[in-house]
């Protein structure tokens, strides 16, 4: 009797564990399969690595699709913006960055300023509609812009 729940107490030590060390009996036994399961939890894990590319995918369209306009420093003074009436928006501008809400944010860049009672020269993005991870990171790197 007391063997058998000193072998149980050994499994649910080495499935606690990780199973590192497998050195005695009958918990060696279950150390490859636990050992393959932290494997298969750290592999598995979803946050970090698709966290670090919805950041990676989100810098890469700022500079392709936002900076044309609002330009590399969010000041609104990208190549394209010139001949714009309104401007586009001065990230940097503190009043502003104060009173948007990043539901606002949000909605501008994927339903576009026509939608939002904007200028409509503000384009809409429908591709990142299913894609809130990258809007949230997107709107990360407009309030990045705000004004210390
Ligand atoms: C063709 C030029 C152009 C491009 C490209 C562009 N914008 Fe804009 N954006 C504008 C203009 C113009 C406004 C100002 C609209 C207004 O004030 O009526 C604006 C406004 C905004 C605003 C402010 C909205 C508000 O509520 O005041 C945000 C945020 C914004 N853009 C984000 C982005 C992001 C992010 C991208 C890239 C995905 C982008 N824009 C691409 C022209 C552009």
């Amino acid at each position: 009797m007391s063997s058998v729940s000193t072998t149980h107490i050994a499994v649910l030590a080495s499935l606690l564990f990780g199973a590192v060390a497998c050195s005695k009996g009958q918990a060696a036994q279950t150390s490859p399969a636990a050992t393959e399961q932290a494997a298969a939890a750290a592999e598995s894990e979803p946050q970090a690595p698709s966290a670090a590319d919805a950041k990676r995918e989100a810098e890469e369209m700022f500079r392709s699709r936002c900076a044309v306009c609002h330009g590399e420093k969010g000041l609104g003074n990208g190549p394209g913006s010139t001949a714009l009436n309104p401007k586009p928006r001065n990230y940097t501008d503190g009043a502003w960055q104060a009173n948007v809400t990043d539901d606002q944010i949000k909605n501008v860049i994927m339903y576009g300023g026509a939608a939002a009672g904007k200028s409509p020269i503000m384009p809409a993005s429908p591709d990142l509609q299913s894609k809130p991870e990258v809007v949230d990171e997107l709107v990360k790197i407009v309030r990045g812009f705000r004004p210390h």
